[in-house]
């Protein structure tokens, strides 16, 4: 497992000062040009949330990158797929959260007839950097009044300690400091 592990980590790229000066960006898209390796990233994710051994009802991916993962990630284990989006995107009923990342602030919404109370969610993105994306999107969950079974991740920046900001359980496939 380690090395499959390290496989998928050996793909994610560093890209100094981009998208501001002081940044170090972690690209997870090279993951994706390797077919056998994004298949085997996604096959990890999937066991371990199969190896929580929790009945889940729905992956919750986050705008846009959380998108690929969560899409992925619902399918392999048979459960619904409800995205969270960046404002003005979703039509119907909607609940709303503001919040502030690593660069910049944005707000997410999510369409209130996706989830039912006390359905049983995952909630995945590709990357925790200061947890404020993350924090945002359980906020919105537990409005809906779900249950969070665990907050999934592919790359976290321990540095920028984004899970201290969480309550919830995470869980991160790869990090860097
Ligand atoms: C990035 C990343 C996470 C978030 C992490 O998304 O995909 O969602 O930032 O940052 P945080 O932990 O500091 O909140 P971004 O909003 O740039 O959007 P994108 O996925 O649409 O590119
Ligand atoms: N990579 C990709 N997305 C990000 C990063 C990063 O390093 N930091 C915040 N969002």
């Amino acid at each position: 497992k380690a090395e499959r592990i390290e496989r998928v980590r050996s793909l994610i790229t560093s890209i100094e000062g981009f998208p501001k000066p002081g940044i170090t960006f972690r690209d997870i898209f090279p993951v994706m040009r390797d077919p056998a390796v994004f298949a085997d990233c996604m096959a990890l994710l999937t066991e371990h949330v199969r190896d929580l051994k929790q009945p889940i009802d729905a992956v919750v991916g986050l705008d846009a990158r959380g998108f690929i993962f969560g899409i992925v990630l619902a399918q392999q284990l048979g459960v619904s797929f409800v995205p969270i989006r960046k404002a003005g995107k979703l039509p119907g009923e909607t609940i709303q959260v503001s919040y502030t990342l690593e660069y910049g602030s944005a707000t997410f919404e999510v369409q209130k007839d996706a989830l039912q109370a006390a359905q049983k969610v995952i909630i995945i993105d590709d990357l925790l950097a200061t947890g404020g994306t993350m924090a945002a999107a359980c906020k919105l969950i537990k409005q809906l009044e779900c249950d969070i079974v665990e907050c999934v991740v592919v790359i976290e920046l321990t540095d920028l300690k984004g899970r201290d900001k969480l309550t919830d359980k995470i869980f991160s496939l790869t990090t860097y400091s």
